[in-house]
C-alpha cells in the first residue's frame, strides 16, 4: 500500500485544497452536480480556513507529495461565523452577482431550495456550547477507505488538545461522512431531514450535528 503522510497546510497547498473540496463537495462528487461557479463555492468553503485560520488545517500526501485529502477546522467556530459574515460572505455575494453566476438556471434551483429549507425546516445553528471547534474532510476518491481520514482526525483531536480545546463539532447529510465519523468516536447531538436536495436526489436526505469530547 502506498506510504501516506499527514501534515501541516503551507500556503502553497491553497490551490489543491479548493481543487479537493470542489471535486469532493457533493456527498463526495463534484460540485458541480448541483452549482456552476466553482470559485463562489471554493471562497464560502475553504478561503476562511485557507486565509484565515490555516494553522487548523492537516493535509494528506501520497508518495511524490501530492495532496490526496485535507482537513480544514477551527478552534473557535464564534470567531469563524464572525469573520465570514463580515470580511467573506459580501465580497462572495458581489462575486455571485456581478460575474453572472446568479443567472445561471442550476443555481437558481440551488439558491431557492437552500433558502426555502432554511426558511421552512428545523435545524441546529447553535454553536454546541461543550464543542467550540469544528471541522470539514475530504478524501480523493481513490484514496478512500486506506485509513487516511482517520489519520487526518488523530492529527487534529492532537492539534485541539494541545491548544487547551476539548469538544469539536461538525455537521453532515453524506452517509458515508456519518459512519466514518461515528467510527471516529463522534456521537449524533441532532438529527434531521432536510428536503434541500430531494430536486437532485428524489428524496429527502438525513442531516446531522455530530460532536466529540476530547480527553483533557
Ligand atoms: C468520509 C471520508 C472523509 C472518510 O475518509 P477515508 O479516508 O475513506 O476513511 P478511513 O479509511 O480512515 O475510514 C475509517 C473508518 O471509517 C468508516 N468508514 C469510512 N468510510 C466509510 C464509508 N464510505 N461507509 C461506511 N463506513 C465508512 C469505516 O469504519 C472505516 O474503517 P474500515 O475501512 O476499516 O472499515 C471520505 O470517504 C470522503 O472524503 N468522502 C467524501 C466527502 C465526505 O463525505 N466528507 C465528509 C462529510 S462532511
Amino acid at each position: 500500500m502506498e506510504e501516506i503522510t499527514i501534515r501541516k497546510y503551507q500556503r502553497w497547498d491553497r490551490g489543491e485544497i479548493r481543487r479537493i473540496f470542489a471535486e469532493t463537495a457533493f456527498r463526495g462528487e463534484p460540485l458541480e452536480v448541483f452549482f456552476e461557479g466553482r470559485e463562489i463555492l471554493q471562497d464560502v468553503f475553504t478561503s476562511y480556513y485557507t486565509d484565515y485560520e490555516p494553522q487548523s488545517i492537516f493535509v494528506a500526501c501520497a508518495c511524490g507529495g501530492k495532496i490526496i485529502g485535507y482537513l480544514t477546522g477551527s478552534k473557535d467556530t464564534n470567531r469563524k461565523n464572525k469573520i465570514f459574515l463580515s470580511s467573506i460572505f459580501p465580497k462572495v455575494l458581489a462575486k455571485f452577482i456581478f460575474k453572472g453566476y446568479i443567472f445561471k438556471k442550476k443555481n437558481l434551483k440551488f439558491v431557492f431550495n437552500a433558502v426555502r429549507s432554511f426558511l421552512t425546516e428545523k435545524h441546529s445553528y447553535k454553536i454546541p456550547p461543550l464543542y467550540p471547534a469544528h471541522l470539514h474532510i475530504n478524501v480523493e476518491e481513490d484514496f478512500r477507505r486506506i485509513g487516511v481520514g482517520e489519520k487526518l482526525m488523530q492529527a487534529f483531536f492532537d492539534y485541539l488538545k494541545a491548544n487547551d480545546i476539548h469538544g469539536v463539532h461538525l455537521s453532515t447529510f453524506s452517509d458515508q461522512g456519518r459512519d466514518f465519523f461515528i467510527k471516529c468516536g463522534f456521537r449524533v447531538l441532532w438529527d434531521g431531514c432536510t428536503h434541500q436536495w430531494h430536486y437532485l436526489l428524489g428524496r429527502d436526505v438525513a442531516v446531522a450535528t455530530l460532536g466529540k469530547l476530547l480527553d483533557k
